[in-house]
């Protein structure tokens, strides 16, 4: 059921969530299906509702940076304290640390590992849900594993409708990519998943800051499930993340004469050289001046359309790997990886 996010509805949400009850809510990234992080028995319910591996850790929301003593465990480590310390300023936003994990987080949260991911949410109802509950949320993106994230309630609706009690609508996402994901407990911090907050803008405050390389890795690959050896990969690596039921390609990847009958283009920008390399039976074109920004807001978005049009191929733009660029490019490399080029 989608609830418009009015007060008496925030509020509704978090009693749910206070009872052990699985609540979808806007972020300014994508939204999630949030549940009490600190009882195994709601977060099993997400992983149940999006069918997801239990190797696939999660990420805990808190609306007051002060309560992240309440989810990490800093085990007096003060260098560690001055790392966060400098990085809260991205608070609340895109950001979601990787922290060693308080003993009261049940392991379930991380799948097993030691670490736990942590942000603020910058979107008022987010925040004004949290807030009202006062616990930690574990909340993954709210779609089935493996398909395309969502940025409306609708999105929410149509792929989990059945499944979630109530579903609170606060417009469409405005970043429209997931956080990025920080892992602190390396020796040098390490982006796990390029999102919202840039390397180049870390950088800035953290001098030296790893990425780790995208090696998509295939959930089909017998050895590793059931494994924790895949939640130490991060799961955001996963082959099939992202991914729509049509076939999808990369512009670079695109041999035009060999084009199956209806195809669609989502271009960047208005292209005219691109959007007439073939006879496209939907054309969708994202931004004027291929602004990432906007590009980023509109993208998952686009490519369900593209989805729901029953074409045999969608042929999707790239852009240079830079700022919000890697994360597009990330996300729309992992959603093309199932297609066979
Ligand atoms: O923007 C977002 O982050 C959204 C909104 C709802 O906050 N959430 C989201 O969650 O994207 P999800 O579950 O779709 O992705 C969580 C990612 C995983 O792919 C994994 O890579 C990483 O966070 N992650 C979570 N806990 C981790 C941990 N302890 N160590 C390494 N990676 C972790
Ligand atoms: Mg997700």
């Amino acid at each position: 059921m989608i609830l418009a996010a009015t007060p008496a509805n925030i509020k509704r949400a978090a009693e749910q969530l206070c009872l052990g009850g699985v609540v979808a809510f806007p972020t300014e990234t994508v939204y999630g299906l949030g549940a009490d992080a600190t009882e195994e028995q709601a977060v099993a319910k997400i992983f149940e509702i999006k069918n997801r591996p239990r190797f696939n850790p999660l990420i805990v929301h808190l609306h007051d940076p002060n309560k992240i003593d309440q989810v990490a465990d800093f085990k007096s480590d003060a260098s560690l304290k001055r790392t966060v310390e400098k990085l809260l300023p991205f608070w609340p936003g895109p950001l979601s640390l990787v922290l060693p994990r308080h003993p009261s987080i049940p392991s379930l949260v991380s799948a097993g590992l030691s670490s736990i991911a942590v942000r603020i949410p910058a979107h008022d109802v987010a925040l004004a849900l949290l807030k009202t509950c006062d616990i930690p949320v574990a909340a993954p993106s709210a779609n089935l594993f493996s398909s395309v994230s969502p940025t409306t309630a609708a999105h929410v609706e149509e792929s989990l409708g059945g499944r979630v009690d109530l579903i609170l609508d606060g417009g469409p996402c405005s970043l429209g990519v997931e956080s990025t994901v920080l892992s602190l407990i390396d020796v040098v911090p390490t982006v796990l998943r390029p999102g919202g907050v840039t390397v180049e803008q870390l950088q800035e405050v953290l001098g030296d800051v790893r990425v780790k390389p995208t090696r998509p890795v295939s959930t089909s690959n017998g050895d590793i499930t059931g494994s924790h050896k895949v939640a130490q990969l991060s799961p955001g690596m996963l082959r099939e993340h992202y991914s729509p039921r049509t076939p999808m390609i990369l512009k670079d990847q695109a041999n035009t004469s060999r084009f199956p009958s209806r195809v669609g283009i989502i271009a960047f920008k208005n292209d005219p050289d691109f959007l007439s390399s073939h006879n496209y039976t939907s054309v969708k074109i994202l931004s004027e001046s291929a602004n990432l920004k906007e590009i980023a807001s509109k993208l998952f978005a686009s490519i369900r359309d593209m989805d729901n049009l029953g074409l045999d191929l969608i042929v999707v733009d790239t852009c240079a790997e830079v700022g919000l660029g890697r994360a597009i490019m990330d996300r729309l490399r992992k959603a093309s990886a199932g297609t066979k080029k």
